[in-house]
């Protein structure tokens, strides 16, 4: 969840002298280091590839920018023809500098460090090609998928390949865990949920189950509430991510008895830090750490959170033991 980033003045200090955004993704050098520089300041267990879910558009010929202050900016969709327009031969070797940084980083990380690989869901990359931008309602992406499900299948079904391709490359690389980001399934009735999030992310899995048999993938769909159970016993994934509202007495009966579960710290609250931090914590830790489960935030880290709280909580993790 953005281990790295604007909340460390590291990050900060390389972006101000890096060119644009997506460049520092695909220079293996900047990727590499910071990738690393959350690792060296907590000795995370886990080390997450510095990259961006965005990469895949943009291996795919569309235009895609991040402006300061605004995120990422892309030439939108809007037509089933603009889909038939996405550069799919090739793509692969655009996003050569990824794979290049995954092998670089497993040879840098200590050997007890996993390393993950990631990538946006399909229904999460797709809704930015077609709003442009990041959006409130994401009027446009689904109103597209509504109106004419056809040409939004095709669309959907090209980021399921391409992606799926993204995430064996990233683990022939050396990355030994995958997780999928789909930050903004909750916005789904069930129905079209089921469809645009559950099914591709089953049928990536299953792609990336063929090609590498012992890499385990954490699916992150963000908000889709009781629905956590249906990914659970559906989607394929070994792990999921638990978003911050997800009920955890629920998650622990429903959830945890199926899959490993990750999550799910408010972001806010560790920006609060205090006590509100440390109650949140505990209240994680005693529900969840009984069973298998990786502490982590519900979303991602917000840059203007202390590094002093980021320090507290990895001592409290560390701390706990289990009740005698
Ligand atoms: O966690 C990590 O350290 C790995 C790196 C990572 C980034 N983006 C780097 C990044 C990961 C896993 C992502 C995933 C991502 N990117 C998601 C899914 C997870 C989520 O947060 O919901 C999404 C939706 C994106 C798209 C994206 N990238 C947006 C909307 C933005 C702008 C928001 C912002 O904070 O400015 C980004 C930019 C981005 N990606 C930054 C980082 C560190 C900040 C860029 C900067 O200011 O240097």
């Amino acid at each position: 969840m953005r281990q790295a980033g604007r909340y460390l003045p590291e990050y900060r200090e390389l972006r101000a002298q890096a060119g644009d955004f997506l460049t520092t993704c695909l220079t293996p050098e900047m990727a590499v280091e910071i990738t690393l520089q959350p690792i060296r300041r907590f000795a995370f267990d886990a080390a997450i590839l510095f990259s961006d879910i965005l990469v895949l558009p943009h291996a795919l010929g569309q235009s895609v920018r991040f402006e300061e202050g605004t995120g990422p900016i892309l030439k939108a969709l809007t037509r089933a023809s603009d889909i038939d327009d996405l550069a799919v031969r090739g793509f692969i070797d655009r996003l050569a500098p990824v794979y290049e940084a995954v092998r670089r980083l497993r040879a840098d990380l200590p050997a007890q460090t996993t390393l993950i690989g990631f990538a946006g869901a399909p229904w999460t990359v797709a809704s930015y090609m077609i709003e442009g931008r990041s959006s409130k309602d994401f009027a446009k992406a689904k109103a597209w998928a509504y109106r004419d499900p056809v040409s939004f299948q095709r669309l959907i079904d090209l980021l399921i390949e391409t992606t799926a391709d993204h995430l064996i490359c990233q683990a022939e690389a050396g990355a030994e865990a995958l997780q999928l980001f789909d930050s903004w399934a909750g916005v789904w009735p069930e129905g079209a949920l089921r469809r645009w999030c559950l099914d591709p992310a089953r049928a990536i899995r299953e792609r990336v189950r063929a090609a590498c048999p012992d890499v385990p993938m954490i699916a992150f769909p963000r908000g889709v509430g009781l629905l956590y159970e249906t990914f659970a016993e559906t989607s394929g994934a070994e792990g999921l991510s638990l978003d911050t509202t997800v009920p955890l007495v629920w998650a622990r009966d429903h959830v945890q008895t199926k899959v490993t579960v990750q999550g799910n710290l408010d972001p806010i609250a560790l920006l609060a830090g205090g006590e509100a931090q440390r109650e949140e914590t505990a209240r994680i830790l005693d529900t969840l750490a009984a069973k298998p489960f990786i502490f982590n935030l519900g979303h991602g880290i917000l840059p203007e959170t202390p590094i002093v709280h980021v320090q507290t909580l990895v001592d409290h993790v560390r701390a706990w033991r289990a009740p005698a």
